[in-house]
């Protein structure tokens, strides 16, 4: 306890500037991730073969394979299209594209489950395809796919720490950090896993509140 208060007396702001790291490069790899696999979901659910088995062999490799594979994956290949890309950059696009796959299908899900019924009242209502989508199934597969994306974020906050091996400056690497400047490892290592428990806890809470609203009006 004695060593905990002492590191964090002194390092508190290793770990706030890991904290802002980890919060903003999981937004963004979720926000990105969320329009890209969103264009991705509806690629897959098109009638043209060839686009529709393109989306799904994407969602199927980025799926099927480590994250840390895609890490190593895109931190040495893009220098050879980029070569002044950064480690961080390199690091964030890998991210925003494993998240799309994720979020794809989440997409996908959401708007299967509306029901079919719907959409054949909105047909025998004379609706156009395009407002049966955009007035119909959508502001219903929204309740579905929110959630989802919450958890996606919640996913995000942790799978950042992976990325912690190239050194980016999230929470992970404050811990590598403190540890090699104060010559102590678990306790910089509680106090990181105690900021992750905070966030995640924090937004699995306050996605549960947002549900409950979500469904108040069904
Ligand atoms: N940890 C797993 C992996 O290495 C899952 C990644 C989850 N990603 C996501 N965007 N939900 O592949």
């Amino acid at each position: 306890i004695d060593n905990i208060i002492r590191i964090l007396d002194k390092y508190w702001m290793v770990f706030l500037v890991g904290l802002w790291y980890t919060i903003w490069i999981a937004l963004v790899a979720v926000i990105l991730g969320t329009v890209l696999g969103t264009l991705i979901a509806i690629v897959r659910m098109s009638k043209n073969k060839v686009s529709k088995s393109i989306a799904l062999v994407y969602i199927e490799v980025i799926r099927g394979t480590p994250i840390l594979l895609q890490f190593y994956l895109f931190w040495l290949g893009l220098p050879y299209i980029f070569p002044n890309i950064s480690d961080l950059t390199s690091v964030l696009i890998a991210l925003c594209i494993n998240s799309s796959a994720y979020v794809a299908e989440c997409v996908r899900a959401g708007i299967q489950a509306v029901d079919s019924g719907q959409r054949e009242a909105a047909l025998s209502l004379g609706l156009t395809e395009r407002n049966i989508m955009l007035k119909v199934i959508l502001p219903q597969a929204i309740k579905n796919i929110l959630p989802a994306l919450g958890n996606e974020f919640i996913v995000m906050i942790k799978e950042t720490s992976i990325a912690s091996i190239f050194f980016v400056g999230e929470l992970m690497t404050a811990f590598k950090t403190v540890q090699s400047n104060a010559f102590l490892a678990l306790e910089p290592l509680i106090i990181v896993g105690f900021i992750y428990l905070v966030i995640t806890l924090t937004l699995s809470h306050g996605m549960k509140v947002v549900e409950r609203r979500l469904n108040a009006n069904d």
